[in-house]
């Protein structure tokens, strides 16, 4: 198993995700929205799932402006826990598109960066709900159709705050280190059943909301742009990684 040392740099040839159906959540803005856009100019019809129908909308009418294949909108809170709306998004998926090539969990909620000693129960709760609970969730619901598909690519969004824990960084920090865990346990039962591979990847320190929030006074422009870290969700989501199982990934060397 090859893989490159750099993923930024990755060169993923024009038709890299021809006739795959990606799933990204939390496609509205950031890192989500820019992969969703990636995604759809290699070839590939993307399902933008996500709770604000009008920013998914705008992401909708970009692709479809570009150009690239028709593009196909989920309204869908994560926080939620109900078993039966995770169905009945996998039901309409299978009965929509047959089958899931890729499902990219990117979206995420940074919650407060405090002391645990001060941290609220329910602000960890809900961090944990929006962060892992919903992976899982939509994870379990989603497999049968990524099963169907041949070669599907899962992507777990991690962090550096959830390989190595940091101080003040709160349920973000210990729900990205059960992501990880579920990527590895995910990856761990399916090597031997299937050919879905499982993998996490870290996006490192990007211009979006999230990042301007939780580092209010850092230079606009000390981190890459959504777009510049690409590489690595396109080898990821692309046949080239095919084999690459149980992989914590950075998106750029950090
Ligand atoms: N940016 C960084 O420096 C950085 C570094 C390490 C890891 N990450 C990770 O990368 C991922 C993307 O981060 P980002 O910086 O692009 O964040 P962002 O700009 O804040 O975008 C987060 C996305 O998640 C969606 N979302 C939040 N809660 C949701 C819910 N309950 N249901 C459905 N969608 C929901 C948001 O939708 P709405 O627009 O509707 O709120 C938005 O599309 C996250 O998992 C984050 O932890 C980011």
């Amino acid at each position: 198993m090859h893989i490159p040392s750099d993923l930024s740099a990755y060169q993923a040839g024009a038709d890299l995700l021809a006739g795959k159906n990606l799933l990204v959540t939390g496609a509205s803005t950031g890192i989500g929205r820019a992969a969703a856009l990636a995604f759809a100019a290699h070839g590939a019809t993307v399902i933008l799932l996500g709770r604000t129908e009008g920013k998914l909308t705008e992401v909708y009418d970009a692709i479809d402006a570009a150009g690239y294949p028709k593009a196909a909108i989920a309204p869908f809170d994560l926080a939620s826990n109900d078993e039966a709306a995770y169905a009945a998004l996998a039901t309409q998926l299978q009965d929509h598109f047959g089958s899931l090539h890729g499902l990219l969990h990117n979206a995420g909620m940074l919650g407060p960066l405090k002391p645990l000693s001060q941290y609220a129960a329910n602000d960890f709760q809900q961090v944990l709900d929006i962060n892992l609970r919903s992976n899982f969730l939509l994870t379990r619901a989603l497999m049968p159709i990524l099963e169907t598909a041949g070669h599907a690519s899962v992507v777990f969004t991690s962090s550096s705050v959830g390989r190595k824990g940091r101080a003040y960084w709160g349920a973000y920090a210990i729900s990205k280190f059960g992501v990880e865990g579920m990527m590895q346990v995910w990856a761990d039962e399916l090597c031997n059943t299937s050919d879905v591979r499982v993998n996490s990847l870290n996006p490192g320190a990007t211009r979006t909301a999230m990042r301007r929030s939780a580092y209010p006074a850092e230079a606009a422009d000390a981190n890459p742009e959504p777009r510049q870290i690409m590489g690595a969700y396109l080898y990821l989501m692309g046949d080239d990684s095919i084999g690459v199982n149980g992989q914590a990934l950075n998106a750029r060397p950090l």
